[in-house]
């Protein structure tokens, strides 16, 4: 079943039960499970014919040399291995074992390319455990920025703790050079519903879009919910709550914008204390990075004010801004063909989501392919695709291999 869309489906059940958590599957960053997925991905790359390696970030790399050995720049396929909690089987993993199944075709027929292939499966895209999103994509394009190693997550232990406790020498990421890369092909579910609307089974990514992320504390004043009156109160989740009806309304009323309060903790977090302190994070999204900026200064600009007459002080760190960027017209282009030689429409996306093809567009030309999935769900376990657009996808790629 190796180099099929039934192997494809097969792996991904696999790798769906490596999880942190009993009866849900979340993998974060530089955690025991994502060294076991790697480990997992890592056999399928040996056993397909190429050399697998692990990086000090935990990227899984496997290279296929090149016919008449390795000469110039690698062409590379992947996507990530990370999960959010509770997540799909496809969101990442899909594009890694599309990628693996592609380099099992050539190998099943002994077949070299006028060129190195490497198929990446990335340590973290999600930002889940450290809030900043691409560490993996980030480390293997030689763009990890040192003091990502000194985020620590809600265990307060640090990127660089994390990775050493896992045996690697995180300080090997401050070492690594931008690489020589020919381009870079990302098979993706569309985490949409427009391919399944307009019954396509694959599409051609335009553009990625820019996004900002925020960390918000709102800070008030604790005390006690039966003697302390409502007048006067510094309530920092009454606060935290009118800031999310906020984000809400701002972000309905600008066309293409989407903003999103993904987490809210409150503190100290007991029925009979008036909360003092409320952490939440933002999530702000446009195609247009002069769109994007503008709403969120018109956020933290409202926000504040609410809060101020609340008599709460805000708190507002920018944790990552990622620009939007266009895919690379001349990949786009030989992707849409591969997908035209088979018989089916290109049609072409922007993608919402962020992926990892957003961070290695700035250091070699970037493609991606989207990949039907059932009801645009994503991020949530009813993730699913079918086998049918799996074996597009995987034909599409091997054309796309075959004319690069
Ligand atoms: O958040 C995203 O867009 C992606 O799933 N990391
Ligand atoms: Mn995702
Ligand atoms: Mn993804």
């Amino acid at each position: 079943m190796t180099g099929t869309a039934a192997g494809v489906l097969a792996r991904a059940a696999a790798l769906g039960e490596v999880s942190e958590e009993p009866g849900r599957l979340t993998r974060r960053f530089a955690t025991a499970a994502l060294r076991r997925a790697g480990e997992l991905v890592a056999a399928w790359m040996e056993a397909a014919g190429m050399e697998a390696r692990r990086d000090a970030a935990g990227n899984v790399v496997g290279r296929y040399a090149a016919a008449g050995g390795d000469a110039g720049p690698p062409l590379v396929l992947g996507s990530h291995l990370d999960t959010v909690p509770d997540a799909g089987r496809f969101d990442g993993v899909l594009g890694v074992l599309v990628a693996v199944a592609a380099v099992e075709r050539l190998a099943e027929r002994g077949e070299r390319l006028p060129f190195p292939v490497e198929v990446a499966a990335f340590a973290d895209e999600e930002g889940v455990r450290y809030g900043v999103a691409y560490l993996g994509s980030a480390a293997y394009a030689g763009l990890f920025e040192p003091e990502w190693l000194d985020l620590v997550d809600q265990d307060g232990i640090s990127a660089a703790a994390a990775l050493r406790g896992l045996g690697d020498d995180p300080s090997a990421l401050l070492r690594a050079a931008v690489p020589r890369l020919a381009g870079y092909l990302e098979v993706h579910i569309e985490q949409g519903p427009v391919l399944e609307r307009a019954d396509l089974p694959v599409a051609v990514v335009t553009a990625i879009a820019g996004q900002s992320r925020v960390a918000v504390v709102l800070r008030g004043q604790a005390g006690h919910a039966g003697t302390l009156p409502m007048t006067g109160r510094r309530d920092a989740l009454a606060a935290a709550a009118a800031a999310v009806l906020t984000v809400e309304r701002v972000a309905g009323a600008t066309e293409g914008l989407v903003a999103t309060v993904g987490t809210l903790v409150v503190g100290p977090g007991a029925p009979n204390v008036v909360p003092g302190e409320a952490r939440l994070t933002l999530d702000v999204r446009h195609a247009d990075d002069g769109v994007r900026l503008d709403a969120l200064r018109a956020l933290r600009d409202e926000i504040g004010r609410d809060a101020a007459s609340r008599g709460v002080d805000l708190d507002w760190a920018v944790l990552q801004e990622t620009d939007a960027v266009a895919m690379s017209p001349e990949l786009r282009e030989r992707l849409g063909a591969a997908v035209e030689a088979g018989g089916h429409a290109v049609r072409r996306l922007v993608s919402g989501a962020g992926h990892d093809a957003a961070v290695l567009a700035r250091v070699c030309p970037a493609a991606m392919l989207f990949v039907r999935c059932a009801g645009g769900v994503s991020h949530d376990p009813r993730e699913s695709v079918a086998e049918e657009d799996v074996a597009v996808a995987l034909d599409v790629v091997e054309r796309f291999l075959r004319t690069s």
